[in-house]
């Protein structure tokens, strides 16, 4: 079988994988796993957002959900057995699937009942038993699983292991599997320290069997202390837990990224307000996949009906003012990105008490310009993010006039979209955006990077994607 080494793939790629493993919370290998498995079965997610078929349902973002992870848990028959029961609670309320194997000795100290009254699945503990056996049922165990965890891993099962042996099922399961294999042992100090027992730790090690454990003190045996006793069940949950969900890639660590998202509202009177149709949906998505890939992200949203994203610091404001003050309260910041759709006007003379209906008509609403958030940062002296983004709205001329407000605001990059009734933009779960950059280096040279159409969960990521590819390294790492 051939293997593939992620680092030789493109940066491309690797960053599309990396962010994409990081919204699923899962390892850039397992990523690379479901993709080729979705691919085979038929209903793969585009592999790069911009392949995405239009009428595809968009994928919800799933940042904090946690992946599946199944173990096969063997208990060896070691007085340690009775803190596998905890093991297999520890397992289950961190999301693991846990199917459990007794060896014959093991069950002399716990029973099959209680084993699977635990775990919720049937208990396996004979390689001759025809129910599991008749499409190799020790096969399944050995390769049904993500991880393989024996505690106790009393000193006979290690020296069956390390000598290749399989004359039952635990062993045979062990010897059959290509998955990783975590054991506890658990033993009598003389045993741990006996030659034998070196010899086959030494050997096992060299295999590539991991290993927690053991720790010392007092043994069953009374008045005999030293090294041999197994794991805490919590200890070795948690060892359990790092293979299986090894720390995801965090290419925005130490990052801190400011996002406006949503509406304002400007108020008439205490009852009414201008307002406009902007969900914040875009601006809540780009939040969401700078938080999985590693950045502190605070977001400052005006009046919107979504969830606060998980991980991510939420400033709820009202008005265009409230908002530059937030922003402004919550400089410096390495990114920030303006995709709030801020009202350009606000009432000049907004009522104290609710406007009446006179005889003398309409009462006159004066509007007066707000701050333009977006331009007042970029121009900052001091405190200037060094990557600032701007988002265009535009119902007609949409490259031409987001190039000219990515001159006139002062920002580094726009990314324009065409909000026109048709689009369906507005309040939608899709988008169709063009990213406008200046070049760093010569401010005068505009590239214009046109995006198909896709989900504000794909924008959001490939957004990520090329912060990461164009500026991350570039901005200073925060002082320590
Ligand atoms: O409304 P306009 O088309 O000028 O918005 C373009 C960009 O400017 C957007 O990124 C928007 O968030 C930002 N903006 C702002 N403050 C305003 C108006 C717009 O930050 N008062």
């Amino acid at each position: 079988m051939a293997s593939l080494t992620i680092r030789k793939l493109d940066d491309a790629v690797k960053t599309y994988l990396r962010l994409r493993s990081a919204k699923n919370r899962r390892s850039v290998e397992e990523e690379v796993r479901v993709i080729l498995r979705e691919l085979i079965e038929g209903r793969e997610e585009p592999l790069t957002p911009f392949s995405a078929p239009p009428e595809a349902a968009p994928a919800p973002l799933r940042t904090g959900a946690v992946p599946e992870a199944s173990v096969t848990l063997i208990i060896g028959g070691g007085i340690a057995a009775f803190k596998s029961l905890d093991l297999i609670r520890r397992l289950k309320e961190r999301r693991i699937e846990v199917r459990c194997v007794l060896t014959k000795a093991a069950e002399q100290f716990v029973t099959p009942l209680s084993v699977s009254a635990l775990s919720h699945e049937r208990v396996y503990t004979d390689l001759f038993d025809p129910q599991s056996e008749f499409d190799a049922g020790h096969i399944r165990l050995a390769r049904d699983c993500d991880l393989i965890v024996v505690a106790p891993a009393t000193a006979d099962l290690m020296a069956k292991m390390a000598n290749g042996h399989a004359d039952d099922l635990a062993s045979a399961i062990l010897l059959a599997t290509s998955r990783k294999i975590l054991l506890a042992p658990a033993m009598n100090p003389l045993m741990w320290n006996n030659a034998a027992t070196r010899r086959n730790v030494a050997q096992l090690q060299r295999d590539g069997i991991l290993m927690i454990g053991p720790n010392s003190g007092e043994m069953a045996e009374a008045g005999e202390a030293g090294i041999g006793r197994m794991s805490e069940a919590i200890e070795i949950a948690n060892a359990a837990e790092k293979l299986l969900r090894p720390p995801l890639p965090r290419p925005l660590a130490g990052k801190r990224v400011l996002i406006t998202a949503g509406p304002t509202h400007e108020p008439i009177d205490p009852v009414r307000y201008i307002a406009n149709r902007s969900s914040g949906k875009q601006g809540f998505a780009i939040a969401a996949a700078a938080q999985a890939a590693g950045a502190e992200v605070i977001l400052v949203s005006g009046p919107v009906d979504l969830d606060d994203p998980a991980g991510v610091t939420v400033k709820h404001v009202e008005s265009a003012r409230q908002m530059l003050e937030q922003v402004q309260s919550a400089l410096p910041a390495d990114i920030a990105i303006f995709a709030a759709a801020v009202a350009d006007w606000r009432v000049a003379n907004e009522g104290e008490q609710k406007l009446k209906k006179t005889s003398a008509g309409m009462p006159p609403l004066q509007l007066v310009e707000n701050p333009d958030i977006l331009a007042t940062i970029s121009k900052l002296a001091d405190k200037r993010p060094p990557l600032v983004i701007g988002f265009a709205a535009e119902t007609e001329h949409l490259i031409d006039n987001a190039k000219s407000k990515l001159a006139r605001k002062g920002c580094d990059w726009i990314v324009a979209n065409d909000v026109s009734p048709a689009s369906g933009v507005m309040g939608g779960d899709r988008n169709t955006v063009h990213l406008i950059s200046k070049n760093a280096e010569n401010n005068a040279e505009i590239t214009v990077d046109s995006w198909p159409v896709m989900t504000k969960e794909q924008v959001a990521i490939e957004l990520v994607a090329h912060i990461v590819k164009n500026v991350a390294d570039k901005i200073p790492e925060p002082a320590s």
